[in-house]
């Protein structure tokens, strides 16, 4: 008896599936619409685009937040973070903070 409500407690913890349950190659998928300019990889492919690989996931949603709000403006990021929802806003921040960058700084 004991040990049928022990297995019905542990059923209960084990509860659905966490809501942030992490899967990199979806967030990778979802980062495509961003790689045109920024990279997969998040190493920018124009030289006016910013490289986002690394960035702390605050600040990344500091800056989609301050686009979609209008206190950071820029014609294309503008209109591209107004256009996403908040669950692939919250897959490309995970893809792109999750990318380790190195530095080599030059030789003095
Ligand atoms: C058409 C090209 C383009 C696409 C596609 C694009 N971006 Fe950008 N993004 C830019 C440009 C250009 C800037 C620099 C804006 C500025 O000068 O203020 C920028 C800036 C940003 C910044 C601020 C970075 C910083 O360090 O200031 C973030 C974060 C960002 N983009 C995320 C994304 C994400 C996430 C996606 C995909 C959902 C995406 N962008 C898609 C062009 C693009």
């Amino acid at each position: 008896m004991r040990a049928i409500a022990l297995i019905a407690v542990g059923l209960a913890l084990a509860g659905p599936a966490p809501v942030l349950a992490q899967d990199p190659a979806a967030d990778r998928s979802t980062a495509r619409q961003c790689a045109g300019c920024h990279g997969i990889d998040g190493i920018a492919r124009r030289p006016d685009v910013p490289h986002i690989a690394g960035e702390s996931p605050i600040y990344l949603r500091a800056q989609m937040e301050a686009f979609r709000r209008g206190s950071r403006h820029h014609a294309q990021m503008t209109l591209i973070a107004r256009g996403l929802s908040e669950s692939t806003i919250e897959a490309v921040i995970r893809w792109y903070s999750s990318i380790e960058v190195s530095a080599t700084v030059p030789e003095s």
